[in-house]
């Protein structure tokens, strides 16, 4: 008996020691199937000893019966809200009335935390056992929902080790990980249940569930920030050591968290943890700043029912509602029909949207999108608005169901469907209007020929008048016929001409990249063209010799060589090289491996092992560039801790930022096996 006892403790003490390590360290000791043994164990050492069953087992997380309601909770200490801020100019006040308050002119240290789209709760540990989970409520009054709390895997029974204060209110926010809402949210749809609009409500809804075992169900997690009422506990003098106290104690803390200075720093570590928000595995709508000095919080104290010393710094919402008006098919460069919902304009992710794709001709059929139908419109960091789904109890009575053309709505050439895949395609080729104008418009860009001052619309009027039919007639063209162009002045007329004269010289990666071979990216090309050296070998090798090529499979060297077997594209080609358009040869035993040529790098912040030093001479062996600021010309900005302006520029302008783990694979992507 006392060694069942004994047993029975030593299984409980390792399950939570496992808890602890997998929930709060993010760092597993043992591997699933050890732990899902020792719960066995406890579970058939308790069934053949139920005397030895206690509230704290890890057994015991889904206990009680159904509540006909929940009781109420009085907080002791009441659960305060934020004060919002949105601009930067709003942090920079927050900051100086501090400085202002507490009399003095030194920058002042701040807890940066994220801020969780969830709920706040408050949990109560007694000798450190869990005695009760109450939500928010009004912040004075909450709703015990004890018994819900505790089938949160994250919400530790009991704390780890014994240096706990005896009682101990712990708060924190519940939420639901995006992956565990679209779990929940499709297998809801297959039993015909209802679904969540979003996962904030699928947290609450799920919390207020009577029965506990239905909560159990839900995928709930816990990050804990602050505490609320401590009986006999001496505890640390800054916000940022008591979340490392509740770590401690088993109580998990957003890893996101840090300890910045002043109203830069702050600024800094929003462009941060925003640049990061489209891959966190959770929602965020801002983060939060709170002096950490506990003495200056002392010090500033609350007004109404917020406090002087703490602020949201909220970010633009990422998902809105809004109608669909129609859906419309967009032909791209290789013929796929995209669908595309055109919208009631809303504001979301921090830019006004239209338009969002739809993907495909199956993600259409699976979210059933109707013209007329409230949609919910998602825009996260620079990916293209997408409809995440239909609100399905909004749909109004005349809805109109899309149909899928059969021949392209640009040419009416057929629309084919390529066995396998998701993708529509017209066959319509360089006859498809709309084609022409993608396959030019990527010619141009500045990644391919680089052609300054021919944008879209210059581009849509040179292919709807017939002046340009392909890339070629591009270089007979003359400042008058240009001129002639809507919103196009001499002067432009004459400077895109030169430009297009400038374009002439190129480089054969550039080149190959602009002819937007199907599958052909610009790591192909540059790959293709060290291994070619120019142009003619290319065209006349055959799908073994392009294979060849490092990283070139059957599926890209068959869409090149059909690619330069077409005779259209074989008259483009050599009207190209008529007019002028060249490249220095490639020497294939010079093809010393230059990975970053004509890339353009800012450096920033600190890096995890290389110094700026050594980034910047590693980025100029492999032919990048590197510059001090950032502008619209910057391809990548290589960023580590503590960033400063530089991330904000980046995020305005729209440039790709990196972490150097991510430059260490860009700098060797591209080398010859
Ligand atoms: S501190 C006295 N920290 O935001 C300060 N709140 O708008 C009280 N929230 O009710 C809150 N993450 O639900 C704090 N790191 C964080 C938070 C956070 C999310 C929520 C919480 C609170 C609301 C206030």
């Amino acid at each position: 008996m006392a060694a069942a006892a004994e047993r029975v403790n030593a299984l409980r003490a390792s399950i939570a020691q496992h808890d602890y390590r997998y929930y709060v360290l993010d760092d597993p000791e043992v591997p699933d199937a050890e732990y899902d043994r020792l719960v066995k164990q406890l579970k058939a050492l308790e069934a053949e000893h139920p005397e030895l069953v206690s509230p704290d087992s890890p057994t015991q997380r889904v206990s009680g019966a159904p509540a006909s309601e929940f009781g109420e909770v009085v907080h002791r200490v009441p659960m305060l809200s934020l004060d919002n801020a949105f601009e930067p100019d709003d942090i920079e006040r927050f900051d100086r009335r501090i400085r202002e308050r507490l009399e003095t002119e030194d920058s002042i240290a701040y807890s940066c935390e994220p801020k969780l789209d969830g709920l706040a709760v408050t949990l109560l540990y007694e000798n450190g056992q869990l005695v009760r989970g109450a939500t928010r409520g009004d912040g004075i009054h909450g709703e015990d929902v004890t018994a819900n709390l505790r089938t949160l895997p994250t919400v530790p029974l009991r704390l780890v080790g014994d240096r706990f204060p005896a009682v101990l209110e712990a708060r924190g926010e519940v939420f639901m990980s995006l992956d565990g809402f679209a779990r929940m949210n499709r297998e809801a749809l297959e039993k015909g249940e209802k679904v969540f609009v979003n996962p904030r409500n699928a947290a609450a809804g799920s919390l207020r569930q009577l029965d506990p075992r239905i909560t159990a169900t839900r995928p709930l997690e816990i990050f804990f920030y602050g505490v609320g009422f401590v009986e006999d506990a001496e505890l640390p003098g800054r916000h940022s050591e008591l979340l490392a106290q509740l770590r401690d104690w088993g109580l998990r803390v957003s890893a996101e968290t840090t300890v910045a200075r002043g109203a830069e720093g702050l600024l800094a570590y929003y462009a941060a943890i925003g640049a990061r928000r489209p891959t966190l595995k959770y929602q965020i709508d801002g983060v939060v700043y709170k002096v950490d000095s506990l003495l200056q919080q002392r010090e500033l104290g609350f007004v109404a029912r917020a406090p002087r010393w703490a602020i949201a710094h909220k970010y633009p919402a990422q998902e809105e509602m809004t109608t669909v008006r129609d859906v419309e098919w967009q032909v791209g460069r290789t013929g796929a029909l995209t669908p595309v919902a055109r919208l009631d304009p809303v504001f979301v992710g921090g830019v006004t949207v239209s338009n969002a794709t739809l993907h495909n001709v199956d993600e259409l059929r699976r979210k059933d999108v109707r013209a007329g139908d409230s949609v919910i419109v998602r825009r996260a960091g620079d990916v293209i608005p997408e409809v995440v789904r239909v609100v399905i109890e909004r749909r109004p009575a005349g809805a109109v169901d899309v149909q899928v053309p059969g021949v392209c709505p640009v040419c009416g050439s057929e629309v084919r469907r390529i066995e396998g895949e998701s993708v529509l395609r017209c066959t319509g080729g360089l006859v498809c209007a709309a084609q022409r104008k993608e396959s030019l418009k990527h010619f141009a860009g500045r990644r391919a020929m680089d052609i300054d001052g021919l944008g879209d619309k210059v581009i849509e009027q040179l292919v709807d008048t017939k002046m340009v039919k392909n890339a070629a007639d591009l270089y007979s063209l003359s400042a008058e016929q240009l001129a002639g162009l809507e919103r196009m002045g001499e002067k432009s007329a004459r400077n895109l001409v030169d430009a297009i004269e400038r374009s002439k010289t190129s480089t054969l990666p550039r080149f190959l990249y602009a002819l937007g071979i199907p599958n052909v990216g610009e790591s192909t090309a540059l790959a293709v063209a060290e291994s070619f050296g120019d142009l003619e070998p290319l065209q006349s090798a055959d799908v073994e010799r392009i294979m060849e090529v490092p990283d070139v499979g059957p599926v890209v060297a068959a869409a090149i060589r059909e690619f330069f077997g077409e005779a259209r594209n074989r008259a483009v080609l050599d009207g190209l090289r008529r007019r002028g358009v060249s490249w220095p040869i490639v020497e294939a035993e010079r093809s010393t491996h230059q990975p970053l040529s004509g890339r353009t790098f800012v450096l920033t912040g600190t890096l995890p092992s290389l110094s700026r030093a050594d980034a910047a001479s590693a980025i100029r062996k492999a032919g990048g560039r590197v510059t001090s600021s950032v502008t619209k010309k910057t391809d990548y900005l290589l960023a580590g801790d503590d960033p400063g302006s530089k991330l904000t520029a980046a995020n305005e302008l729209g440039v790709r930022i990196i972490t150097e783990a991510e430059f260490s694979v860009l700098i060797v992507a591209r080398s010859p096996s």
